[in-house]
C-alpha cells in the first residue's frame, strides 16, 4: 500500500504571532506539492492566525502540545476540543522536550493520544532514544517500551491514521542527522511492532516520520527509504528551506 507522504514544521518556541503571519506568506509559494501532506505544528497562540491564513492552501495546522481533559479548572491548559474549535487537525504528543523538561510520562502521554483520537484530531506521536540509549544498544527496546505503553487501548483502526515520528533526541536541534540507514532500521522497528501489536494491515497504514537535524540537504535520501514516510521538522521548517523539504521527494 502507498502510503502519502506527511512533511511537519515543530515551530518549538518560536514565532510571535505576526513573525508567523510573515512565515506563512514566504513559505506559501515554496510548499506546494499535491503529492504530499504539509502541516505547521505551530504555538498555541499563533494557531488562530495560521489557521486563517493557511485558508485554501494545501497546509493543515497542528498543535505542540495540548491537556487531557475537555474543559475545567486547568489555568494555562488548552483542551482538544478547543483545538478542533479552531481548525486544528494534528497534534504533537510525547515530543522528547516535553518528555524532558515537562516530565510528561507514558502514562499522561497514553491519555493524551486516546483524547486526541476522540476528539478528531491526528495525534504525531514521537519516541526517541538518547545518546547514552543508542551507544550501549538498547534503541529498540526503549522505543518498544514507549509505543507500546502510549499506544496501549488504542484500536488498530484508530492506529491506521496515526502518525508517528522517529526522533533519536541526540539528533535534535544538534545538526547532527541520523543516517539514512540507522532512520529506516529504527521506523522499521517501530512497523514491525506495530503488526506485532495490530496486524499487518495496520503496520501498512501506519505513518512514521523522521525527525532530528532533517533538512534541505539530507531530506531526499531519508525520504527515499521505504519505511520513512515524512519528517517532522524543527529549525529548518522556520525558513525557505522548509519549502524544499517538502518538495524533496519529487
Ligand atoms: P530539529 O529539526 O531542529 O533538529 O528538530 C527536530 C524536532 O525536534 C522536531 O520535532
Amino acid at each position: 500500500m502507498a502510503r502519502r507522504k506527511i512533511i511537519a514544521g515543530n515551530w518549538k518556541m518560536n514565532m510571535t504571532p505576526s513573525q508567523a503571519l510573515a512565515l506563512v506568506e514566504e513559505l506559501k509559494p515554496l510548499v506546494v506539492n499535491p503529492d504530499v501532506d504539509v502541516v505547521y505544528c505551530v504555538p498555541a497562540i499563533d494557531i488562530v492566525p495560521v489557521v486563517n491564513a493557511v485558508k485554501g492552501t494545501n497546509v493543515e495546522v497542528g498543535a505542540e502540545n495540548m491537556y487531557i481533559e475537555d474543559k475545567g479548572a486547568y489555568t494555562g491548559e488548552i483542551s482538544a476540543p478547543m483545538l478542533v474549535d479552531a481548525g486544528v487537525k494534528y497534534v504533537i504528543i510525547g515530543h522528547s522536550e516535553r518528555r524532558d523538561y515537562f516530565k510528561e510520562d507514558d502514562a499522561f502521554l497514553n491519555a493524551k493520544v486516546k483524547k486526541a483520537i476522540a476528539a478528531g484530531l491526528t495525534p504525531i506521536l514521537c519516541c526517541g532514544e538518547s545518546l547514552e540509549q543508542r551507544e550501549t544498544g538498547v534503541t529498540m527496546d526503549w522505543i518498544r517500551l514507549q509505543i507500546k505503553s502510549d499506544l496501549a487501548g488504542v484500536s488498530a483502526d484508530d492506529v491506521k491514521n496515526l502518525v508517528i515520528a522517529y526522533e533519536p533526541i541526540w539528533a535534535i536541534g544538534t545538526g547532527k542527522t541520523a543516517t539514512a540507514d540507522q532512520a529506516q532500521e529504527v521506523c522499521k522497528g517501530i512497523r514491525d511492532l506495530i503488526a506485532e501489536i495490530y496486524d499487518e494491515a495496520t503496520a501498512d497504514a501506519v505513518r512514521i516520520q523522521y525527525g532530528g537535524s532533517m533538512n534541505a540537504g539530507n531530506a531526499a535520501e531519508l525520504l527515499a527509504k521505504p519505511d520513512i514516510d515524512g519528517g517532522l521538522i524543527g529549525g529548518a521548517s522556520l525558513k525557505a528551506d522548509f519549502g524544499k523539504v517538502v518538495n524533496a521527494g519529487k
